[in-house]
């Protein structure tokens, strides 16, 4: 069982029990379980006697890549090699001194004894393979290029071009620019959008199988379908229902799991793609498990997809140069979430008990399934979005303050709501001073905003009419003229244009500027909502295709 959060001595009152919650269930190797709250311990009583010297000597433990590195770098050699800084003897002092001289000195290149990214049969092969284990894939491939080449890797080695892939509108940028690379034609879902929260969900298995059915009936060949789950707000879409869909046809279903890198370690944490089914998974080992920024993995099951023409795609996508310290970290942390079959027992504990603080506090919402009327199979309980529009507060003005007023950094804000991330480094205070901090802001302005009339409804409806007549990557590389926006009427877009929130874009390279998407772009302008991916951020002028 985790500790309980009683918070120590600062805030008995505050964080005072622990909500049942299941015993992880063993998926992996099991390990006791960390106690401390500000870092996470690995207590290793089922190390071999070779983990067991390695982490004396270094803490490498079972990773054999970081063990690798730690004996490259501690040779006594001469080196002519790259890259310049020399394992940090001609590091620039003014970075080496904020990040240590330990960060150049393993900055190594591709030494024979560190393996090859591209053509791996050593370490790194090794500690994918063990990746691949622990994550329940037949192939597991490390990424230095984010969730993003993994992407732009499972559209190529799935789609040739003229293929369709059927997508969510509200897709991660890296998808369009799948498109381009591999000249596939996108087929858009539209999510189901809660404008209360002005939030998107996922998408179900009932829009994939019409989107498939609709296509068949053009005679179009489907090459793959690619799903957010979980999206940036956590709402996980019904994979194993869209698998079962696709695969009696024969079409892969890749998940964008950028979120959910962390779901395989907790029993009521959702189900991964690849345990609901789906043939390839790309998760952001960065951003809810621990490596460092930057680094990935793609996960691969079933003979749907050809192997080889994945990793020659990521052959294509990839620096020739990979950064140790990135595919090391993702090693690490992979090492670190199998030793301890509990880890997230108590991240899961303070975020829940979070949630249930939160959600009593005036003014405030949390949110959660129900905001949905789909039938979205689940959330991920450690994120934490939250509204204050009650509070007459908008997700940027509650952001402020929280920030300004209490130092609160969130991961996410939006119009209506502001996100938080809890995760393997989240402690005791840092929560229990986010509640305190919310309930400061509902005491502060509940009586002073109440009186305010209600203000007007600042978020409006994504589009769902779209006239594609170019494809992304045919609009791509096409010559582009800048008009000015109120001139852009019948124009050919010639760039992402997708306020944020809610992330769904208006536009896409290649589609019509029609009277809805027009007037629909003005209002967003008048509101200030950001924009991205547009040139010009303030929309006074769009780019265009000049056919
Ligand atoms: C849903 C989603 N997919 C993919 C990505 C890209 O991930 P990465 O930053 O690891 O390249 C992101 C990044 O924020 C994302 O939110």
């Amino acid at each position: 069982m985790p500790r309980c959060l009683t918070g120590g001595s600062r805030s008995p009152a505050l964080f005072s029990h622990c909500p049942p919650h299941k015993v992880s269930h063993i998926r992996h190797t099991v390990v006791q379980c960390g106690t401390s709250l500000s870092t996470p311990k690995i207590t290793e009583t089922e190390a071999s006697p070779a983990e067991s010297s390695a982490a004396i000597q270094g803490g490498s433990g079972t990773a054999p890549l970081v063990h690798a590195l730690q004996s490259a770098a501690s040779q006594d050699v001469s080196c002519f090699h790259f890259p310049g800084h020399n394992r940090g003897k001609a590091a620039p002092s003014s970075l080496s001194k904020l990040i240590g001289p330990g960060a150049f000195l393993h900055d190594l290149p591709e030494l024979p004894e560190l393996d090859d990214l591209f053509s791996p049969k050593g370490v790194i092969l090794d500690a994918q393979k063990r990746a691949a284990q622990l994550f329940g894939s037949s192939k597991t491939w490390f990424l230095v290029n984010g969730t993003t080449c993994g992407i732009q890797a499972s559209v190529m080695a799935t789609c040739s071009p003229g293929d369709y892939l059927i997508v969510p509108r509200n897709c991660h940028i890296s998808v369009i620019s799948a498109l381009v690379l591999s000249g596939a034609v996108p087929k858009y879902i539209i999510p189901e959008y809660n404008s209360g929260w002005d939030i998107a969900g996922g998408i179900t298995p009932l829009q994939v199988e019409r989107a498939v059915k609709e296509l068949e009936e053009d005679g179009k060949r489907v090459g793959a379908v690619l799903v957010t789950s979980p999206t940036y707000h956590g709402v996980c879409s019904n994979v194993e229902g869209i698998v079962s869909v696709c695969h009696p046809r024969g079409i892969p279903v890749i998940v964008d799991e950028a979120h959910g890198a962390h779901f395989r370690f907790h029993d009521s944490l959702p189900s991964t793609a690849i345990e609901q089914g789906a043939d390839m998974a790309v998760q952001s080992t960065h951003k809810v498990l621990c490596s460092l920024t930057q680094s990935s993995m793609l996960h691969l099951v079933g003979d749907l997809v050809n192997v080889d023409k994945v990793s020659q795609c990521l052959q294509v996508l990839q620096s020739s140069s990979p950064s140790y310290l990135l595919l090391s970290s993702l090693d690490a942390a992979r090492d670190l979430v199998s030793k301890n079959a509990n880890i997230f027992d108590e991240p899961l504990a303070l975020a829940s008990e979070t949630k249930e603080h939160l959600m009593i506090i005036p003014g405030i919402s949390v949110l959660d399934l129900p905001c949905f009327a789909s039938d979205f199979p689940a959330i991920d309980p450690l994120r934490i979005t939250l509204t204050a529009s009650d509070l007459q507060l908008s997700g940027y003005e509650a952001d402020d303050i929280l920030y300004e007023g209490h130092r609160i950094v969130s991961e996410l804000v939006g119009t209506r709501a502001v996100t938080f991330a809890v995760n393997l480094g989240t402690r005791v205070q840092d929560v229990e001073k986010l509640v305190q901090s919310v309930k400061h802001l509902s005491e502060k302005y509940f009586f002073t905003n109440s009186s305010k009339p209600f203000r007007e409804n600042i978020v409006c409806d994504p589009l769902d009419k779209i006239s594609m007549h170019l494809t992304p990557r045919e609009a791509f590389f096409t010559k582009k003229r800048r008009v000015r926006i109120e001139d852009s009427l019948g124009e050919i877009c010639g760039e992402l244009i997708c306020p944020y929130p809610p992330g769904i874009p208006v536009l896409i390279p290649g589609e019509l500027v029609t009277h809805d998407s027009l007037s629909y772009l003005m209002n967003v302008r008048h509101q200030g909502i950001t924009i991205s991916g547009a040139a010009d951020s303030e929309l006074n002028s769009i780019l265009v295709c000049s056919l």
